[in-house]
C-alpha cells in the first residue's frame, strides 16, 4: 500500500489535467468525455443493501448513484485529481457520507457482492488489467458479479486532430480536441487538447498525452475464466451494449 504521502507526480497522471473538463464533456457527450456510457447498465446490477466496488471510479457517475440506490459504495480511485471533484460532490450530499468511501486504489478492497470497471478497461495495460481484475477475485464472495465496459474495441488508429465535444457555461465556451495514433500492439497513444475561450476568444488551451488499450473480448472471457468466474451474458442476446462483460465468481 502507498504511503500517506503520495509520491505520484501530476505527469503521471493524464486525469490532473481531464479531471478538470471531465464532467462538463461528460454532460454533453459520454463518449467524447469516455465516461461511462453505460452508467444505467452498470446499475442495473445492483440492488439497494448490496456491497459495490467501483475500480476508477472517476468523478463518481457510477459511485454517486449507486449509494443513491442504496449500495454501500467503495469508490477506488488512482488520480487524486478525479477523487478531488467526487468528494466535492460527495460533501453536497450529506444522506450519502455513510454508504459511499472514497479512497485511492492502493487501500485493500472491502468483500463486495458486486465489483465493476466503468469506462476503465482502455486505461489498463494487459498486466494491469490481471492485477486488478485478480484484486476483484479475491474481494468478491462467491456469486457475486463483476462489470466492464469497453470490451473488444476497434484498434486504435491514426486519427489527425478533431474536435470531439464542445460544451457552454456562462460567457466560457469549451472545446475537446483528440488526435491518436497507433502503437506496437493494441494500443495507442492519444493526444486529448482542451480548449478555453471567453467570449469567443480563446484563453487557454492545455493538452495531455496518454496511452490507450484494446482488450478484445475474447481476451476478456480468458482472462476473467482463468481467475475463476463464469462469463453470464453474451450482449448479442441481451439488451446490454455490445461491449459490455458481466461475469460471476464461481
Ligand atoms: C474514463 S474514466 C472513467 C471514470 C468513471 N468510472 C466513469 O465511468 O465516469 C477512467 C478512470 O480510470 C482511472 N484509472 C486509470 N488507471 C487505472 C487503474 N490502473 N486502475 C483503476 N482505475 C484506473 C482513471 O483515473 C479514470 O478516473
Amino acid at each position: 500500500m502507498q504511503a500517506a504521502n503520495d509520491s505520484r507526480t501530476e505527469a503521471d497522471d493524464p486525469y490532473a489535467v481531464m479531471s478538470y473538463y471531465y464532467d462538463t464533456f461528460a454532460a454533453v457527450s459520454s463518449t467524447a468525455a469516455q465516461t461511462a456510457p453505460h452508467a444505467s447498465a452498470f446499475l442495473s446490477f445492483a440492488k439497494p443493501g448490496d456491497r459495490v466496488v467501483d475500480l476508477g471510479a472517476g468523478t463518481g457517475s457510477t459511485a454517486l448513484p449507486l449509494a443513491e440506490l442504496g449500495c454501500t459504495v467503495h469508490a477506488a480511485e488512482p488520480s487524486r485529481s478525479m477523487r478531488s471533484v467526487l468528494l466535492s460532490k460527495l460533501a453536497a450530499r450529506p444522506q450519502l457520507h455513510p454508504r459511499l468511501t472514497v479512497t485511492d486504489l492502493d487501500v485493500p478492497f472491502p468483500e463486495a457482492d458486486y465489483a465493476m470497471l466503468a469506462g476503465v478497461l482502455q486505461c489498463l495495460s494487459p498486466h494491469r488489467c490481471r492485477e486488478l481484475l485478480t484484486r476483484v477475485v479475491d474481494c468478491l464472495r462467491p456469486g457475486g458479479l463483476v462489470a466492464l465496459d469497453m470490451v473488444g474495441h476497434e484498434p486504435v488508429c491514426s486519427s489527425p486532430l478533431t474536435r470531439v465535444a464542445e460544451a457552454r457555461a456562462g460567457r466560457c465556451g469549451y472545446e475537446m480536441w483528440v488526435e491518436s495514433a497507433p502503437l506496437a500492439g493494441p494500443a495507442g497513444r492519444q493526444r486529448i487538447e482542451y480548449r478555453q475561450y471567453l467570449d469567443g476568444k480563446l484563453l487557454t488551451s492545455e493538452a495531455v498525452v496518454r496511452s490507450v488499450y484494446v482488450h478484445t473480448r475474447q481476451e476478456v472471457h480468458a482472462e476473467l475464466t482463468g481467475l475463476g468466474f463464469t462469463v453470464l451474458v453474451p450482449p448479442e442476446t441481451s439488451d446490454l451494449p455490445v461491449d459490455f462483460v458481466i461475469a460471476r465468481r464461481d
